[in-house]
């Protein structure tokens, strides 16, 4: 780079850093830190930021913290937009299921959703498109999981959630909790949600402005779904027509989880399967005959 030192003497400059970080007993946290700094060594010789530049580092960091409290987590923003937790999450589970994949719960989950009667309507107040769910709750063999319980929860037309606009939607809107029958299937009508963005007021949305990542969440309905002897099921399944479907911002859009609204006579329709995995016990069971 014009003007600045050669990225070799800048790497020379961190050789008793990275001679003493070596040193450091083997362990997790030891080779965590040791292989970021091994790359935040290259980022600084590659760059040679100015001490001005560190400094904003640190305000940056230190805005984050400041931004977080008991109902805004802004370091889980953070580690979102980065792509780090989706990353870590596809990291954790089997390498071979067949389940579907799993997606955040996301801020606007409650886990009181009522109890609603098969068919039900989801939407208490608020106009859009009407929609209706059928959806199929399988083990991974695809046998049906009769007495499945499946939550869901929604954006509006709007591409709010009920709880973070309680002046405008009714408490527990576009949210519900259903038993599926003993096919596994249940079905639902509400209304088809819009997509949202992440809010870019604080530190890690305006980071997210400045240097064009997205915060845009294409629509998407979730569910979490549980049945005995199987592993809980949190998933997502996004409008494949939404046009913000290639730069979902939590990189939580997977193959699996794009989802066909078809238009119906008077709206649009959606179906649904939602593959569990059997649970560590359950799997242990089987293999021993
Ligand atoms: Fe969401």
């Amino acid at each position: 780079m014009d003007g600045h030192r050669s990225g070799s003497s800048g790497q020379d400059g961190t050789a008793e850093q990275r001679q003493r970080l070596a040193a450091l007993p083997p362990g997790r946290l030891g080779d965590a830190v040791r292989m970021i700094l091994d790359h935040a060594y290259d980022v600084v010789a590659r760059l040679q930021p100015s001490a001005e530049e560190l400094d904003a580092l640190v305000q940056f960091l230190t805005d984050v913290g400041y931004a977080t409290d008991a109902r805004r987590q802004e370091w889980v923003l953070l580690a979102d937009v980065l792509g780090l937790t989706d990353a870590v999450m596809a990291g954790v589970g089997p390498g071979n299921s067949r389940a579907t994949p799993s997606t955040l719960p996301g801020p606007f989950y409650r886990a009181d959703a009522p109890a609603l009667a098969m068919g039900a309507n989801l939407c208490r107040g608020g106009a859009g498109q009407p929609l209706v769910v059928t959806g199929l709750v399988t083990g991974p063999e695809g046998d049906p999981l009769a007495g499945a319980e499946v939550e869901v929860w929604h954006a509006n037309a709007e591409g709010r959630y009920e709880n973070q606009d309680p002046d405008n939607q009714p408490e527990h809107n576009l949210r519900g909790r259903f038993t599926a029958n003993d096919e596994g299937r249940f079905h639902f009508r509400s209304i088809r949600p819009a997509g949202y963005s992440l809010p870019d007021d604080g530190p890690v949305g305006q980071l997210a402005r400045r240097i064009g990542l997205s915060l845009d969440r294409p629509a998407h309905i979730h569910f979490a779904v549980s049945a005995p002897g199987h592993q809980r099921l949190v998933t997502s399944i996004f409008d494949g027509s939404d046009p913000a479907i290639g730069r979902d911002a939590l990189f939580s859009v997977k193959p699996g989880l794009i989802g066909d609204f078809r238009p119906e006579k008077s709206g649009v329709s959606l179906s649904v399967v939602l593959v569990l995995d059997r649970d560590a016990a359950s799997q242990r069971s089987s293999e021993e005959g």
